[in-house]
């Protein structure tokens, strides 16, 4: 362990000395020449989530991944794997499915060929007017290295990726005490942003706006520069360790409800049995953590069985490179993803999904960014963002807030002012992120 318990296999996510100094300046995030090159050297090379496994119960159901301006569908077989392929058909390249849903096989509209969902063909008009001889049982779409992790479904068009688990390292180690697998997509929302998807990426890669941007998040989440952990990995991942229980630094006015509290009195915790807030915040975290190991059984909590101290009650929140955003909360995964326009880097999606890790005899859940929501599977809402006004449900949202950065920032980025960020040290990871990307793009991964 190193500075304030960073592991062994992590970088300092505060400490500067990590960085080469690369600058982050504007064109990265207006120039269609740079996206170009981030498609042709870092997407077509990554693992990118198609879905979750939960949307392939029964042989035949598919997730629809479309990426810029490629598009793949990830099948479940008779024997259970999934299969990821191209949605291109291998007569004349017609697309051949549009939205996730349930096929036994897989009909182009164009002539008419009919493909297994193992991507066999199976029946052709005319098979035998083939010169090159009958297609039927020989040709095959083409098929891309598809992986799980985490319930969800991963595939990489690189034959040559590492495999998804040493991609991923070290998250799938460090979060293996979370029922990620089960865990319900309870809301699920698909935003158009007006700003390049990085802007994503660099906003969870540093909590140094919380205090601006979310004044409601330091009473019960502590994300003072001292208090919360940063740690980053070669792969370009990093995350903040930050623990839930207020900060010290910032006060609500006395006679406001202290959101605290009512977590304390949700596991029998007398808030008035403390002789002052500090008292309160530090010693009420820790008898949080003994309330909850005392209490999760006969509460329901089968979620805590494996967890330890820190998870039971903190909040890594987490950056895979280099575009997932996975926030980890006792009790809920928010899973942000942003993925740029195919043609506009101004522009991007933004998938907002709120996840859930079922409590015996609760039927509606307390889901982070978008409220408390019935535990069920979601069905996808698609929206503009169009400032704020497309996606009233999650109004004054930590997520909303950040999404209402977005736009200001990308106009930023055009500006002949900028030149490069001014960045505090528990930014760190922001540059870091870049870092990484331009070693990607320069052929040095
Ligand atoms: S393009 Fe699909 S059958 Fe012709
Ligand atoms: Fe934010």
């Amino acid at each position: 362990m190193g500075r304030q318990g960073i592991p062994a296999s992590a970088l300092d996510g505060r400490d500067a000395a990590n960085l080469r100094g690369d600058p982050i300046t504007g064109d990265r995030y207006t120039s269609p020449a740079f996206m170009q090159r981030e498609w042709d050297h870092m997407w077509t090379r990554i693992w990118h989530v198609a879905g979750r496994t939960a949307e392939l119960e029964e042989p035949g159901d598919y997730i629809v991944h479309d990426f810029m301006n490629e598009s793949v569908f990830c099948v479940l077989q008779e024997d259970g794997a999934i299969k990821a392929f191209y949605n291109t058909c291998g007569h004349r390249g017609q697309r051949l499915v549009w939205n996730s849903s349930s096929q036994e096989s897989f009909q182009c509209p164009y002539h008419g060929w009919v493909w297994g969902k193992d991507g066999v063909l199976a029946k052709a008009q005319d098979p035998e007017d083939f010169p090159q001889g009958n297609p039927c049982g020989k040709l095959r779409l083409k098929e891309l290295r598809c992986a799980t992790w985490g319930g969800f479904v991963w595939y990489t068009m690189d034959q040559e990726a590492p495999e998804l688990l040493d991609f991923l390292a070290p998250m799938p180690e460090l979060y293996r005490h979370y029922p990620m697998d089960t865990a319900v997509r309870v809301f699920w929302m698909k935003i158009d942003l007006d700003t390049n998807w990085k802007f994503a990426t660099d906003n969870f890669s540093e909590s140094y706006h919380t205090r601006t941007a979310h004044p409601q998040v330091p009473p019960w989440i502590d994300q003072d520069v001292d208090t919360a952990r940063h740690e980053m990995w070669p792969g370009g991942h990093g995350r903040t360790v930050q623990p839930m229980r207020p900060s010290l630094s910032d006060r609500l006015p006395e006679g406001v409800d202290h959101p605290f509290d009512a977590i304390l009195q949700a596991w029998d915790i007398d808030p008035q049995s403390y002789p002052d807030f500090e008292t309160k915040a530090m010693q009420g975290w820790l008898d949080l953590k003994a309330a909850k190991k005392r209490l999760w059984k006969e509460r329901g909590y089968v979620h805590y069985e494996n967890m330890d101290d820190e998870e039971i009650t903190d909040s890594p929140h987490t950056v895979i490179f280099p575009n997932v955003t996975i926030s980890f909360l006792p009790d809920n995964l928010v899973f942000f993803r942003t993925e740029p326009h195919p043609t506009d880097p101004n522009k991007c999606t933004f998938d907002l999904w709120c996840m859930a890790f079922p409590v015996a005899g609760q039927s509606v859940v307390e889901s982070v960014m978008a409220g408390p929501q019935p535990l069920r599977e979601a069905e996808m809402q698609r929206r503009a963002f169009d400032n704020g006004r497309g996606v009233p449900e999650i109004r004054d949202q930590i997520v909303y807030q950040d999404m209402l950065l977005a736009e200001g920032q990308q106009r930023g980025m055009h500006s002949r002012g900028y030149q490069d960020a001014y960045l505090a040290a528990q930014e760190t990871r922001v540059r870091f992120f870049h870092e990484v990307l331009n070693d990607y793009l320069e052929g040095r991964r």
